[in-house]
Parts: structure tokens; sequence; C-alpha cells
């Protein structure tokens, strides 16, 4: 069941807290309409920022919340700040912040991926509170995985309430920071992996002639109810495919076709390979101007 359909009775914030949410691109908004919808914060307590008007005025009809172009006003008044924008800007929109008033006890918790808090600590150079997060896009349908860890100035319960907001969309654990590499490989880019895998047995199943529609519902819910029995059953994927490859049967004949393909390594080779690329996203990350506009960092890619 999508988290959506579960109300949170507590708000994530106190009722008279204020949250809000830099870059109204992919995930700001998935996270606004997330936490809209589940409870967790009300709409009239949420404000958004976006560089470009357009988005700002497309995102503030769809949600239902004020997304502006000239934020800066709004920022001393938020108790949390959600920052959703690429990595490459975070000098910009950190400098934008502190410009702006940021009050020392405001929370900032960051999606940017490669960004340590280390970093973010560094490029504000003020003491609040940094949380940084790792969500992936299945937080469109309420399916999210999201890690979480505190920087030097958080506490627990600013971690807890970084985990609130994510939880509005999905699975949200604490992870210690050493893992978040790992954690933007593995479920970060997760989502793009596993729409390959679909793609291409959804192929093979146009190949053995089914229709291609039929083939990718087949392939989608097959791997949606495989997703579920791991996770409700709590065991290992090795026992639940011994209980579906029986003597001589059609499931082990595959099972050994992927296995003279060599799919564990090709698999674990990918995702070490994306590891060590997310350790080099957050390096384009430079230092903040005094004149936040008139800088332009270049641009990280998503992960
Ligand atoms: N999408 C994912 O799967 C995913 C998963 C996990 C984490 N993340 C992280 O989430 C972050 C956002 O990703 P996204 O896909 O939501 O990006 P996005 O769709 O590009 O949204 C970011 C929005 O923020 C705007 N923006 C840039 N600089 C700004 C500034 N100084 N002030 C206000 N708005 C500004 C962007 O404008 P421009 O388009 O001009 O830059 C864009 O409209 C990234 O750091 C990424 O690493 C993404």
């Amino acid at each position: 069941m999508s988290k959506h359909s579960e109300p949170t009775k507590t708000p994530v914030v106190a009722s008279n807290m204020t949250l809000g949410v830099i870059g109204a691109g992919v995930m700001g908004q998935t996270l606004i309409r997330g936490m809209i919808s589940s409870g967790v914060i009300a709409k009239d307590r949420i404000w958004a920022g976006d560089k470009h008007s357009a988005v700002s005025a497309k995102a503030a009809e769809a949600l239902g919340v004020p997304v502006e172009t000239d934020f800066h006003h709004r920022v001393p008044t938020a108790d949390v700040i959600l920052i959703c924008v690429k990595p490459g800007d975070a000098p910009v929109v950190l400098g934008t912040l502190r410009n702006a008033g940021l009050r020392q006890d405001t929370l900032l918790i960051s999606i940017l991926a490669g960004v340590s808090t280390d970093r973010i600590e560094s490029l504000l150079g003020t003491r609040n509170p940094v949380v940084r997060a790792m969500p992936n896009t299945p937080a469109v349908v309420g399916e999210g995985m999201t890690a979480v860890c505190a920087g030097s100035s958080a506490s627990n319960t600013h971690r807890d309430r970084a985990q609130r907001i994510f939880e509005a969309v999905g699975k949200c654990l604490p992870v210690d920071e050493i893992h978040f590499n790992a954690v933007t490989a593995l479920s970060g880019s997760g989502p793009g992996y596993q729409f390959l895998i679909m793609e291409a047995l959804a192929d093979a199943g146009v190949r053995v002639g089914l229709p291609r529609s039929l083939a990718l519902t087949l392939v989608a819910q097959t791997a949606l109810g495989a997703a579920r029995m791991v996770l409700d059953s709590g065991r290992h994927p090795a026992a639940l495919r011994d209980d579906v490859t029986t003597p001589a049967g059609c499931t082990i004949a595959g099972l050994l076709m992927l296995e003279d393909g060599r799919i564990r390594s090709v698999l674990a080779r990918a995702v070490e390979e994306a590891t060590k690329t997310a350790a080099h996203l957050g390096a384009s990350t430079g230092k903040i101007s005094e004149n936040p506009s008139s800088h332009r960092a270049s641009s990280g890619s998503d992960h």
C-alpha cells in the first residue's frame, strides 16, 4: 500500500513551524506532495522557491502552496529548509540562504547527491544543524527509499525530524554517512538498474511471442510481488528462489543461463562503479559567492 493512503496523525513539525523547499523540480515537488498528502505538515506551513518563474508558477498551481522566484523574504520564517537543487548549485543556494537571513536554529536538509554534511557546513559557514538525505524517484508513488545522516551540529532529534519527512514518501532509515556513496549507487541509482532489467525482460517476453504491453505488465507486477515477498517475509532471497526452483524445471534452466552471463558480478561491478562516481559528484561544488546571483557553479548530475 502506498504511504499516501496512510495519513500520519502527528505532524512532523509542530503546528506553528514552517518548512521551506528550495528547488521545485522533480524531487522538491514530490516531497512537498508526499508531505501534504500524508499529513506530516499542514499545507499552509509550506513554501517553496525556484529560480524559474515558469517552474514556480506551474508548481504553485499543482501543489497549492506558494512557490516563488523571490523567496528570500521567507527564509527567516523557516524552521526547516529542504534543499532540492542539483549538487553544483549548492554554493549559490547556501549563499542565498545565508545572505537572506537564515536563522541559526533552522534545520537544513540536503538531498544533494555526493555533497557531504561537512561540505555543506563549510560552504555555509554557520552552525546550523544539517541533515543529509539520499532519496530515490519511487518517492513519486510513495515507495521511495531514503537514507539520512546527521551533520556535526545536528542532533538525533533533527535527524528524526528529517526521517519523518521522507517517511511521507516511502521508507527512510538512518545510515552512517560513510556509506552514503554506496547508498547513492544502490538505492539512489537503483531504479535505473531495475528499469533496465525490466525492459530487457519485457524484450525477452516479446522474443518468445508475447505482445509487448502484456510482457511489460507481467514483468513489472512480478518485480513488485517479488520485492514485497522479500520485504514482508524477511527471508533470504536465495531461500525464496529455491522455493520456486523445481527439479529439472523451467526456473533452474533460466537461472543457469543468468549465471552463465555472470549476472552477479555484472551487478556488483555496476554498483562498484556507481559508488566511485558518487564520490566525485560533490567535487564540482565550489565556494559560496558573496553575490550568489552572479555565480553559477557547474551543475553536477543527479547520481
Ligand atoms: N531525481 C532523482 O532521482 C534524485 C534522487 C535522489 C537525490 N536527488 C538529488 O535531488 C536534487 C534535485 O534533483 P531533481 O531531479 O529534483 O532536480 P531538478 O528537477 O533539476 O530540480 C531542481 C530545481 O531547482 C532549481 N534551482 C537551481 N538552482 C536554484 C537556486 N539557486 N534557487 C532556486 N532554485 C534553483 C533548478 O533550476 P535549473 O533547472 O535551472 O537548475 C530546478 O528547477 C539533486 O541534487 C539530486 O542529486 C535526485
